[in-house]
């Protein structure tokens, strides 16, 4: 598979990715106040408050992996293709009105303005824009391909993946209508369904572009035409309709709909997580050596994988769900998922789109070490504050909740510090990448 070669320096699919990097960098900050509001519980409260920093962290995050997933897509669409984008001037307004609208969400967050619902607690009228910007996409990308007859898997996922999540995001909005919010498990197992599905909606982007990559870096079409690739396939169509199971143990429903939600998303995990890992197995020494970034942000996605497999296993025994709601075992979760599987994919699509001009080589390898212990870090700490909040809940049941945090402090301590290697880890990584990218746009990357 020969890569092409794009002249294009207005390229606003590679501006999509740089737009990412930088929500990146804004989510590690507003995530280092958050661990510091953690330690210093009402720091800032007069500003900048834990209420507003932490919406404002959370939609950085979702922003990151949602701007680079949509980047990385059309270039790999572009170079699939081995022709520039049809409708160029679209991308450009979906960049726009997409960009825009993100920057304008953080900032009525700044200033306090709310109205929606967690995760995506801006007000409801900027859905607006996003709906608009979203349906450029799916036009644009659905103009960029004739039938859907004999394509590779990665062309089956990113449809689906667009589609799905146009439909799930409007979903996840039912809660204006009276009817729906009157109607208090009608509208939670709504939201929470329609979460469960947009997370599975932009894994479908991004486990497509995986595999894109990893047939690239082979340089064969070996996987996105195997078998396993059609069971992750369908497996996680599966899971965005029905993997939101396990989000609502504490909803009186039938107990089969969360059982078979929970073992299709960890065989989906499992099966992505194998694919990996063969793929790694037939790769040799030559091929490995000229992608190595990627090579290595792919394998550590793997081993990200197989842990926040391990942690939902646990989370999955139905008596170990139930005490842990709304603890940090959740945000550890889910932490786990967006910044190991997620941001590592992420990173080994931009190493690749970027990666040919090799500015900053040791950087990366320097920042890649850091940003993966320090997670391992992070994450052992949320989870372990989560078991130590939930004994406290079940076992202390008179407990005072400041002693509960003066109990966890040293906790928050390894928290804020193992966040703070982490972020300089990921800010070693951006910079390098950044760089990379300025040259390729100024079109001085002569390599
Ligand atoms: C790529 C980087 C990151 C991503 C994608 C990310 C993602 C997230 C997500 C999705 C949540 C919501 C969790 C939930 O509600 O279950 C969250 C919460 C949070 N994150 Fe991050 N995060 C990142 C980096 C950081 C860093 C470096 C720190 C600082 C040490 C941090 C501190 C926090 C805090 C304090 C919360 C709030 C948890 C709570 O509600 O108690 N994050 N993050």
């Amino acid at each position: 598979m020969e890569p092409f070669q794009s002249s294009n320096t207005a390229d606003f699919t590679k501006k999509f990715v740089i737009l990412g990097m930088i929500f990146l960098l804004s989510t590690l900050v507003l995530g280092l106040v958050g661990a510091l509001e953690y330690i210093f519980p009402g720091l800032l409260k007069d500003f900048f408050s834990f209420e507003k920093n932490r919406p404002m962290h959370v939609s950085a995050a979702i922003f990151w992996i949602l701007s680079a997933a949509l980047g990385s897509v059309l270039y790999f669409l572009k170079e699939h293709n081995h022709a520039e984008l049809k409708h160029e001037n679209l991308v450009k307004l979906m960049f726009y009105i997409l960009g825009f609208t993100f920057v304008i969400i953080l900032i009525t967050y700044a200033f306090g303005i709310f109205g929606g619902r967690e995760y995506w607690e801006f007000h409801p009228a900027l859905s607006i824009p996003i709906t608009v910007g979203w349906s450029l996409f799916i036009f644009v990308f659905l103009s960029n391909f004739k039938s859907l007859k004999n394509q590779p898997i990665y062309i089956w996922m990113w449809f689906t993946g667009a589609v799905f999540f146009l439909f799930t995001y409007l979903e996840s909005n039912l809660w204006l209508i009276p009817e729906v919010r009157n109607h208090l498990v009608k509208d939670m197992t709504i939201q929470w369904k329609s979460y469960g599905s947009l997370v599975g909606s932009w894994n479908m982007l991004i486990y497509g572009s995986s595999i894109y990559l990893m047939d690239k870096i082979s340089g064969n079409k070996k996987y996105s035409f195997s078998n396993i690739a059609f069971w992750i396939f369908f497996l996680g169509l599966f899971n965005l309709m029905f993997n939101w199971g396990h989000h609502i143990y504490t909803l009186p429903t039938q107990p089969y709909v969360k059982h078979i939600g929970y073992l299709v998303s960890m065989t989906e995990l499992l099966l992505f997580g194998r694919i990996i890992y063969l793929w790694k197995s037939s790769l040799d020494t030559a091929k490995k050596f000229s992608h190595i970034e990627s090579y290595r942000f792919l394998l550590a996605a793997d081993v990200w994988v197989f842990l926040n497999l391990g942690l939902a296993i646990a989370m999955s025994v139905p008596a170990i769900n139930l005490y842990m709601h709304g603890t940090h075992v959740v945000v550890g979760h889910t932490m786990g998922a967006t910044i190991g599987i997620n941001s590592m994919l992420l990173l080994a699509f931009i190493a690749n789109i970027f990666g040919k001009n090799k500015t900053g080589e040791k950087t990366v390898k320097t920042g890649f070490w850091l940003l993966n212990i320090s997670l391992f870090v992070f994450w052992i700490m949320l989870i372990t504050t989560g078991f130590i909040k939930t004994y406290w809940m079940h076992k202390r049941p008179d407990f005072i909740y400041t002693e509960l945090i003066n109990n966890l402090r040293p906790y928050f301590y390894v928290f804020f510090v193992s966040g703070l290697v982490m972020t300089i880890g990921f800010v070693m990584i951006i910079f390098s990448l950044l760089k990379r990218a300025v040259a390729k746009i100024a079109n001085t990357d002569k390599q």
